[in-house]
Parts: C-alpha cells; structure tokens; sequence
C-alpha cells in the first residue's frame, strides 16, 4: 500500500516536472520566432480629415528627393518628386522603369555588375540619353521603342516583370561599357498598365503586418516603390567604418532626411506625412552587397564595408544573420507632392 502511493507520488511528479520543462521551452523558442513588435493591425488612412485627427511629431526635413530611372544605375536628384500608386519621380523622369537584363534576359543589377551605377541616364521629353565615363552618349528615341513594341519578359526576384526592348544599338553601346551582353527594357507604367503588385510569400506578411498585398510598386523596384534614410543613421555608421567615406547613395534612398532626433529613429516610425503625402513603414529595409559600391568609382570595397559591420549590430533576424537592416520601405497611403526642403512628421510604434 505505501510503495504504490510512493509509486503515485513519484509518477505525478513526473509528470507536472515534464508539463512544466515542455512549457519552459515553447515560451522560450516561441519567443525567439517571434516578428518584431508591431501594433497588430493598421488600416490604410484614407483621408485627410483622419490625418489632421493623428498626433504627428515634426522629425526633421527631407534633404535629397533621388529618382532612379534605370534600375542599378545612377540617380537623377530632383527638387520635386510626384508620389502616386505606381510611381515616384517627376514628370516622365519615373523610378525604375528602365531594368537592365543580361543576355539571356535576366534582371542585371548592381550586385553582379558594380559598374551600372558609372551608368548616367536622363530623359528629355521622348530621348534618354545614358552616359559613361570616357565614352559618347547613347540616345535613344522612345516613341520609336514604343512603335517596335519589342515586348520582352524578365523577373524582378519571383515576379515576372515586362517590358520594350530598347534595340540593338542600345544593347551594343552597353556591351561596350559593362564588358557584357547586356539589353535595356522600358516600362513606361502608362495610366492605363495597372501598377504591379508585389508578390508577398507568408514570411513576409508574418514579419511585417504593415505590408499590404495592395501595396503597390513602380514597374522594377525590388520592394515597394519608396525607400527612405536619415543622414543621422548613416553618420551613426561612418562612425564605426572610418575606413571607407561613406555616401548616401551607398544605400540608394529615394528620401534622405535630415535632422531626425537620433540615428535609427525611423526604426519605430509608424506613418510618415510629409506635404500631403501619407506612407506607411511597412518594413525595415534589408541591405546586401549593393552598399559597398563606391558610386563615384563603380568599385565594390575589398573588405565588403559597411556591409561587414552592418551585419554586426544591425540583423534582427537570428534566422538570417547575414542580412543587415537600414532605412525604411515605405508604402503609399495617400498621394502628393514632396518637395526638397519639406517638413517630415511621423507617428511611432
Ligand atoms: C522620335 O521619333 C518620332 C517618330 O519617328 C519623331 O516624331 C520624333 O521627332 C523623334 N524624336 C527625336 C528627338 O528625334
Ligand atoms: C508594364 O508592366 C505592366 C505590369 O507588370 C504589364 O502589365 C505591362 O504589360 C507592361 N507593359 C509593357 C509594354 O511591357
């Protein structure tokens, strides 16, 4: 009788301990899967009067508005930039509607060619022009590209993108500065092309609850549409990379801002007004080998710096331990016109 209580005892304990050790270890391993704190679910703004009914606090000023015609290539500074579902940029000077495709037509970007940021296009009226250094421009008559209407396909990571073929002589004058087969695709985003969506896998809508499969994007860019950084983050780093002199456009933002409280501020950035433009941070902007190109000499750094130490302080993700993050994606609430020298106010986490 008094073994078999012993027994019953003993078996109990067992049990409640095993109970107990399962417990300790789902809190502790669901902890570690778990996305980052966000508020769980935030509806688009829709209007205006919502906007003036939100407690916004001023950040800073937009410094720099960039627009990048060609995707991988150089930047067009501009001082206005027309933000809208489809698109960023100013008049037909759009962001990424040109993509750049190899031979055998896939995407071709910076992080397999450094020398496509050396690549300088601009668009006046119907004629982009590209140029390099030490070589003549290209011009190139876009009404004749739209009249072939060479349509071609290519895929931006698992989307297929489309666009015009830019001919032969566009093809050649870029094997002579990349050293490479190489063609060039146009995609004006016409009013009547619906903008693309992108395509969202369960890992992306799982760690960012602020991305919406609505979310739109301009025809090439990798994420969304908009990518914006603060000066302040990008001093924060240079502080800890001496080694290499740093540029803005290591990072390629669309909106560079200035004079936000602290480095990483837009970290914890909710929704971002400036003019009369809405955005939502929908993520925290992943960051690879691209931000080692030195823009002014279309040469990757030997040491792979900042990515190097990026990867040190700035992965949030233990799954990924080599992916970086810095700056912001920015989906579009409300559309407007943002201007150099704007007033940036943000609502945070
Ligand atoms: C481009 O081609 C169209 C159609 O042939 C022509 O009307 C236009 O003048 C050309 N543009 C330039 C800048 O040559
Ligand atoms: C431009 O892109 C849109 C969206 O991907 C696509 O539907 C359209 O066919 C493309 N236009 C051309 C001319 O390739």
């Amino acid at each position: 009788m008094k073994s078999t209580k012993k027994i019953y005892i003993t078996t109990s304990l067992i049990a409640v301990g095993s109970v107990l050790v399962y417990w300790i270890y789902r809190s502790t391993t669901s902890s570690r899967r778990k996305p980052p704190q966000r508020p769980p679910v935030v509806q688009r703004i829709q209007s205006l009067d919502e906007v003036r009914n939100m407690k916004w606090e001023r950040v800073g000023r937009v410094s720099r508005l960039c627009v990048y015609l060609v995707k991988s290539a150089s930047p067009t500074l501009v001082q206005e930039a027309w933000v809208e579902e489809n698109a960023f940029g100013s008049g037909r000077m759009k962001d990424r509607c040109f993509i750049l495709v190899t031979g055998k037509g896939q995407m071709l970007t910076g992080r397999m060619e450094p020398r496509t940021v050396l690549i300088k296009p601009f668009l006046h009226h119907d004629t982009l022009t590209l140029s390099f250094p030490h070589t003549p421009n290209l011009h190139i008559n876009l009404t004749h590209v739209q009249a072939n209407n060479d349509k071609r396909k290519t895929r931006v990571w698992s989307d297929d993108v489309y666009g015009l073929d830019c001919g032969d002589e566009c093809a050649q004058w870029l094997e002579g500065v990349l050293g490479r087969k190489c063609r060039l695709l146009y995609n004006a985003s016409l009013p009547d092309t619906p903008p693309r969506t992108i395509h969202l896998t369960d890992t992306h809508t799982h760690k960012f609850p602020l991305l919406r499969k609505d979310d739109p994007s301009s025809q090439y860019a990798d994420l969304t549409g908009y990518m914006l950084m603060t000066t302040e983050s990008i001093a924060d780093l240079q502080t800890r990379v001496p080694q290499v002199t740093l540029d803005p456009l290591n990072f390629r933002p669309n909106i560079l801002v200035e004079g936000t409280p602290r480095p990483y501020h837009e970290d914890a950035w909710m929704y971002v007004r400036i003019g009369e433009a809405v955005f939502r941070n929908v993520k925290p902007c992943s960051r690879c080998i691209f931000t080692t190109i030195d823009h002014h000499s279309g040469i990757k750094d030997v040491n792979m710096e900042p990515l190097r130490t990026l990867r040190k302080y700035r992965c949030f993700d233990k799954a990924d331990p080599t992916t970086p993050m810095l700056g912001i994606n920015l989906g579009l609430d409300l559309p407007g016109i943002l201007r150099v020298g704007d007033d940036v106010y943000v609502t945070t986490m």
